[in-house]
């Protein structure tokens, strides 16, 4: 009897000290449970590069949507357009045990590994814009670069009227968006492509930089008597090749299209007749962040979004351009 008594003060007083423990560790620094204003989840946000103008628009967006939630803390790594640097970076944010990371990847395969790392160590992850090789992540948000690419097809074919010499500079070709808007591209010329009608007589990989499309559009212009139309994957190479073409005096003889239709950027050269046509990249700052809470709330998110383009062109460009359907 005195045993029993003996122990099941014994157990009492362990469980008290269990008790005791266990509320220590839910209000310690009094910050109470996580999400919340005085303990907000932790967003990690890899970003390939804030140096190209539709990336610093997507990290503005983030930010301001963020900023309307005080229960997250929005955290963003510039990976400055280096992929080990963005490994790294995935990493720290791995280490920092943050409770969502959101990645932009640079190029496919080389972030594939940090992401699977993530995921591993039980931190959802949304990849945004461009893909990562197979599925293991929370859920991917970008534009649909196919459906981009088509629309671009079948505009330069009707543009055209179904004959012309084309210049195809496209981004960078270990990145997913490059090689959907060339399949989407060739997709929508259909039967306008071949030889006597659309051709395509020059194409380069210019990374997405405005600089070396500028460079390749000028060894274009020495090997290419004629050129009517260039197609640059975004607004930065369109215009450098605008650049190249201005400088050599050729501008006029052809046509500008390109991709991202910033309205700072593509929608102004659109107004300033440099580019013929853009097609609207969506920046993904709100839905990244809406998606992001979701998550963190245990709530249910498509495994695949993709989300609509528009066309602007002179005739619809002071009306916001015009939705594209699939
Ligand atoms: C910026 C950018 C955009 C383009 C997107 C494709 O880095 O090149 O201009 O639409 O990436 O991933």
């Amino acid at each position: 009897m005195l045993n029993m008594c003996k122990w099941t003060g014994v157990a009492a007083g362990v469980l008290a000290a269990v008790v005791m423990f266990a509320s220590f560790g839910c209000t310690k620094g009094n910050k109470g449970p996580k999400g919340t204003k005085e303990s907000p989840w932790i967003i990690g946000m890899s970003q390939c590069n804030e140096g190209e103008p539709w990336r610093a628009q997507m990290d503005k967006d983030l930010k301001a949507t963020a900023d309307k939630h005080d229960n997250i803390k929005l955290v963003i790594k510039d990976a400055q357009n280096n992929v080990t640097t963005q490994q790294d970076q995935v990493r720290e944010f791995i280490t920092q045990k943050v409770d969502l990371l959101i990645i932009s990847p640079k190029e496919a395969t080389p972030l594939t590994p940090p992401v699977a790392e993530a995921m591993k160590a039980g931190i959802p992850v949304i990849v945004l814009d461009r893909e990562i090789d197979g599925d293991d992540y929370t859920c991917f948000i970008g534009g649909d670069n196919r459906v981009i690419g088509k629309a671009v097809g079948q505009y330069v074919a009707k543009v055209l009227n179904g004959k012309g010499k084309v210049v195809e500079l496209k981004g960078l070709q270990t990145s997913v968006p490059s090689k959907d808007r060339h399949d989407g591209f060739i997709e929508g010329l259909g039967d306008k492509l071949g030889e006597g009608k659309i051709e395509i007589v020059y194409s380069a990989d210019d990374e997405w930089l405005e600089n070396k499309a500028r460079d390749d559009m000028k060894s274009a212009l020495a090997k290419c008597p004629d050129i009517d139309l260039v197609y640059g994957q975004n607004d930065p190479m369109a215009h450098g090749a605008w650049i190249a073409a201005r400088d050599a005096k050729r501008e006029d003889k052809m046509k500008f299209v390109g991709i991202d239709a910033l309205p700072n950027e593509g929608v102004q050269y659109v107004k300033q007749d440099v580019l013929t046509a853009t097609f609207y990249y969506p920046t993904l700052g709100p839905e990244a962040i809406e998606t992001a809470l979701k998550i963190l709330k245990g709530d249910k998110v498509e495994k695949i979004n993709k989300l609509p383009t528009k066309i602007f062109t002179k005739d619809n460009v002071d009306k916001g351009g015009e939705v594209v359907k699939p």
